[in-house]
C-alpha cells in the first residue's frame, strides 16, 4: 500500500533514500515502541524534568509535557500543577489540556533561536517566526504566540478571522493555499496581510485584479516553490518529480514564470520566496538542501527580473517525539540552517534575505495531552493470543484521524490512577462506527484499568483538535490551558449537542 504526502503529513515512515521514491506504508500495524512506557510510570516519562521545552528533544525523547506527573498508586497524574481528575470533572472528557510552560518554552526557543542565529553579526539579515496556526488555533493562542514575538501563518478565511480577532495586526500574518477563493484573497486585501503566498499563475492573475479593483498598490506577494525536495523523519528525497497540488515548479519555470508575471503585475510587488517540503521532520538536511535551492533560484530571478526579493520563507515541518523519536533540538535545527543560508549567499555573493519559519507542529504538539474517560473493554481471541479492546470516549473525530489518516503512533497513560496489575496485550480504539478507528494498535495497559478510568495520550496538540470533526454527531471536546498557580482558562468550550442542532433549519 502506498499513500501520498499530505502537506501535514507525518512522513515519517515515507522517505528512502535521498533519490528513492517515497514508499509509504502505515506504522501502525507492526509493533511498535508504544509498548515502552504504555503505563506512563516509568521515568523515563516523567516528564518534569527540569530541561527546557523545545531544548531536550535530542537529549531525552519524550513525548510528555514539561509540567507533566504520572499517577502514582491512587494519586492521579498531574499537569501545570493540576489533577487530571479534577481537569476531567470540571471541563468533561475528551479534554485537550495545554501545558502553558511547555507551549511558551518552545515559542520562546523559536523566537530567541532565530533571532540570535540570523542575528546581523552573522552576516545574516534576521528572522520571523510564523505561528501556522493550522496545527491548532483559537484567539488565546494567537495572542500568547504575539506576546511571545511570534507572528501567524492562516491558510484559509477561517484562519485568518481568528487571527485578527486574536488582535494580530494584518503586517504580520501570512496566507497561504493552493485555492484561496476570492473572498479569501478580498478579506486578506482588507486586512492588509504582510505577505499572500501565491501557489498558481491563476491565483496572481486573480489578485492582480482584485488589487487593480481595490485600488491597493504594491500587495505583497510570495512564490511558493516546489524546490523537487521532500522530507520526513531522517530522510529526504530530492528528484525533480513534482506531482503535487502545491507550488510552483522551480524545474519546470513555472516560478520563474510566476516570478516574471508579478514583477509586471502593476498593483503587485515580488517580496519573498516560499517552500514548505514535509513535516515530522527531525534533522536539518532537506531544508538545507531545499533552501540553497531556493537560494539559487532567488538569484536567477534577480539576474531574469531584476528584482532580488528581501525574504525567504523556510516553512515549517519540524518534528516532534510522540513516542520515542528524537528530533533535533529547536535551536540547533535553526543554527544549522542559518549556516546552511550564510553559506549560500556568500557563495552566490548575494545579500542574504531575511528568513521566516513556519512551526506548527513544533510549537504546539508537544504542549497538550488529551484526557479520555475508559468506557467499554472487552476481551478477544487472535492468533495465538488474547488481544484487549479498551474502547475511550473519542476517535476518529479527535485524535485518531492522525492514527487512520497516516499510520501515526502515540502512547498512553493510565492519569487517574495507577490500576495496577499485570500488562495486557491491548488495542486503543475510539468509540465510533468505524472499524478503523483505532488509537493505538498495539500497547501493553495493566490489567486493573476499568470503566471511569482517566486515560492520558501526550503530544496531541497539533492537528487533532484542529482537525476535529462531528462524525456520529460527536461534539467537539474543550481545550483548557493550565499553569502552575493560575486558574485554568478555557481556550475552546466543549461543543454541546446545541451547538451541532442549530445548524440543522429543521430541528425541532
Ligand atoms: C505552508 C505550510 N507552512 C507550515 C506548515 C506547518 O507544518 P508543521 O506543523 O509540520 O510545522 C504547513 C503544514 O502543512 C504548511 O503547509
Amino acid at each position: 500500500m502506498t499513500r501520498q504526502l499530505h502537506d501535514d503529513d507525518d512522513a515519517s515512515a515515507a522517505l528512502a533514500t535521498p533519490g528513492a521514491s517515497p514508499s509509504l506504508e502505515p506504522a501502525g500495524a507492526a509493533p511498535g515502541p508504544e509498548f515502552a512506557g504504555a503505563f506512563g510510570t516509568a521515568p523515563e516519562f516523567a516528564g518534569a524534568s527540569g530541561t527546557a521545552p523545545g531544548s531536550r528533544d535530542a537529549q531525552a525523547p519524550n513525548p510528555w509535557p514539561a509540567t507533566w506527573v504520572p499517577a502514582r498508586g491512587e494519586e492521579p497524574g498531574r499537569i501545570g500543577g493540576r489533577a487530571v481528575t479534577g481537569l476531567a470533572r470540571d471541563y468533561g472528557t475528551p479534554v485537550f489540556v495545554v501545558d502553558l510552560a511547555e507551549l511558551t518554552g518552545r515559542m520562546d526557543a523559536w523566537v530567541q533561536g532565530a533571532a540570535a542565529a540570523f542575528a546581523p553579526e552573522h552576516g545574516l539579515a534576521g528572522a520571523d517566526v510564523y505561528y501556522a496556526s493550522k496545527a491548532f488555533t483559537c484567539t488565546a493562542i494567537i495572542r500568547l504566540a504575539r506576546a511571545h514575538g511570534m507572528r501567524v501563518d492562516v491558510a484559509s478565511g477561517g484562519e485568518l478571522a481568528v487571527a485578527l480577532a486574536a488582535g494580530m495586526p494584518g503586517e504580520h500574518i501570512g496566507l497561504h493555499g493552493n485555492n484561496k477563493s476570492e473572498a479569501e484573497l478580498r478579506a486578506a486585501l482588507e486586512a492588509g496581510v504582510g505577505r499572500i503566498v501565491a501557489d498558481s499563475l491563476s491565483e496572481i492573475e486573480l489578485l492582480e485584479s482584485l488589487a487593480a479593483e481595490r485600488g491597493d498598490e504594491s500587495v505583497p506577494v510570495f512564490l511558493r516553490v516546489t524546490t523537487g525536495v521532500h522530507a520526513g523523519a531522517n530522510e529526504y528525497v530530492s528528484t525533480a518529480h513534482e506531482d503535487q497540488k502545491f507550488g510552483l515548479s522551480a524545474a519546470s519555470g513555472a516560478a520563474m514564470e510566476a516570478a516574471r508575471a508579478v514583477v509586471a503585475a502593476p498593483h503587485l510587488r515580488l517580496a519573498g520566496l516560499h517552500m514548505h517540503i514535509g513535516s515530522q521532520i527531525f534533522g536539518p538536511e532537506g531544508h538545507e538542501v531545499s533552501a540553497r535551492a531556493l537560494l539559487r533560484l532567488r538569484s536567477e530571478i534577480a539576474v531574469e527580473t531584476g528584482v532580488l526579493v528581501d525574504e525567504v520563507d523556510l516553512g515549517g515541518g519540524f518534528g516532534v517525539t510522540y513516542v520515542d523519536e528524537a528530533p533535533m533540538a529547536i535551536r540547533e535545527m535553526i543554527a544549522a540552517l542559518a549556516a546552511a543560508v550564510r553559506e549560500e549567499c556568500t557563495e552566490r555573493g548575494a545579500a542574504p534575505p531575511r528568513i521566516s519559519f513556519e512551526p506548527g507542529r513544533s510549537v504546539v504538539g508537544p504542549a497538550m495531552v488529551t484526557l479520555y474517560s475508559v468506557g467499554t473493554t472487552k476481551e478477544v481471541t487472535v492468533d495465538g493470543g488474547v488481544r484487549w479492546y479498551v474502547a475511550f470516549d473519542g476517535g476518529m473525530t479527535d485524535n485518531v484521524l492522525r492514527p487512520m489518516l497516516y499510520g501515526s503512533e502515540y502512547v498512553a497513560a493510565p492519569a487517574s490512577r495507577d490500576p495496577g496489575g499485570s500488562p495486557r496485550r491491548s488495542r486503543l480504539v475510539g468509540k465510533h462506527c468505524e472499524s478503523g478507528d483505532i488509537m493505538i494498535r498495539d500497547l501493553e495497559l495493566p490489567s486493573g484499568l476499568s470503566r471511569g478510568d482517566i486515560l492520558a495520550i501526550p503530544a496531541t496538540g497539533a492537528y487533532g483538535r484542529s482537525m476535529a470533526g462531528n462524525y456520529n454527531m460527536l461534539t467537539r471536546p474543550a481545550v483548557v490551558a493550565v499553569a502552575e498557580g493560575r486558574e485554568p482558562e478555557v481556550w475552546l468550550r466543549r461543543e454541546t449537542i446545541d451547538d451541532l442542532l442549530i445548524l440543522d433549519p429543521g430541528a425541532r
